[in-house]
């Protein structure tokens, strides 16, 4: 087995290979070092079958489509994922293949809620979720100490005491621990009590990473900045959310809203179906096709996606081009689901 980091800096890549059977799958690819990646796969002469993000990045531009269009592989991440662009969606306890190595998912949500981490012959690779040291931010949109305190004391930190901990950052030039090394000596999570783990998260007062919304937003929709023209901070900001109930209520009164929903057709049809009587416009063609919908501007309008994502970009677009009553879908077409309501495909 090869587990290597690629990026010698204080964000990771692994590459992960059996050398034998040549074939490998990357985690946590850069944009910016794509080329690299290439040559040291070819350097090896490995196959990449596969490409996971363990969660939804704000601090770089993923490489996973960039690879997906340059050499194939596949793109894997967890099933909260809001981005288009993966082939396969993970869940607690599925297995990944590469070559006859196993790597198993384990769902560590709380940094972000699409957070993973994968487990392969005594190794985790633990993302955002477990540091050396330390642990993932949980002050981005959609974080949770709380379920991060979970999902480490439950999950991680019940490992064998010898599992060799790969996290995806570290800041301290730090490479590898243990995972008895981190239960009882990690500064944030050694003997603190759940409630005490998430005051101290929440009081953390971190700045936002540099141009966070230029990041999340092509990551969340594998779309470009030539492709759109994203909405900034402020814009987004003043997007209304209206979660799963608000939107069934909604729907039961006599002023019907115009639900917009900008996925790509095929996920319009796929596994999670589509709101009935909602339009298909895909984010990227939004803006060239607002005439279809102009009828609708003084109206009541809807954006719904996979996860609330890109329908909040959506959402910032239209009122930024005139809609006054726009609500993002919080949680999309998963959450739609999750409660159990009605949908067609
Ligand atoms: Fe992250």
């Amino acid at each position: 087995m090869i587990l290597r980091e690629l990026n010698g800096g204080s964000c990771k890549t692994y590459l992960l290979a059996d050398e034998g059977r040549g074939h490998a799958i990357l985690v946590d690819p850069l944009y910016a070092h794509v080329d690299r990646y290439i040559a040291v796969l070819a350097y090896y002469r490995l196959e990449l079958d596969l490409t996971i993000d363990t969660h939804t990045h704000a601090d770089h531009l993923s490489g996973c489509p960039q690879l997906r269009s340059l050499i194939g592989s596949r793109f894997a991440m967890q099933k909260w994922a809001p981005s288009p662009a993966v082939d396969r969606h993970l869940e607690e306890g599925d297995e990944v293949r590469v070559g006859n190595l196993a790597v198993r998912v384990l769902h560590t949500p709380g940094h972000t809620p699409d957070g993973m981490s994968l487990l392969v012959e005594g190794n985790v690779l633990t993302g955002d979720t477990l540091f050396i040291g330390g642990s993932g931010r949980t002050d981005f949109a959609g974080g949770d100490a709380g379920a991060q305190f979970d999902a480490v004391t439950r999950k991680l930190f019940t490992l064998p005491d010898d599992t060799v901990v790969h996290p995806g950052h570290d800041y301290r030039g730090n490479t590898t621990s243990t995972i008895g090394r981190e239960r009882q000596g990690n500064p944030r999570l050694a003997n603190r009590t759940r409630q005490e783990y998430i005051e101290l998260m929440n009081n953390l007062q971190l700045s936002p990473p540099q141009n966070i919304q230029e990041v999340l937003q092509p990551n969340q929709s594998a779309l470009g900045s030539g492709e759109i023209s994203f909405p900034d901070w402020s814009e987004l900001k003043k997007v209304r959310e209206i979660d799963v109930e608000g939107l069934r209520e909604m729907l039961a009164q006599e002023t019907l809203p115009l639900l917009v929903d900008v996925r790509e057709p095929a996920e319009y049809t796929g596994e999670l179906g589509h709101l009935p009587d909602s339009v298909l416009i895909p984010l990227r063609e939004l803006v060239s096709r607002l005439d279809e919908i102009a009828d609708c501007k003084t109206g009541p309008v809807v954006t719904v996606c996979r996860a609330g994502m890109r329908s909040a970009t959506a959402a910032a677009i239209l009122c930024r081009s005139g809609f006054a009553d726009v609500s993002n879908l919080a949680g999309g077409l998963l959450a739609w689901n999750e409660a159990g309501l009605p949908v067609e495909r």
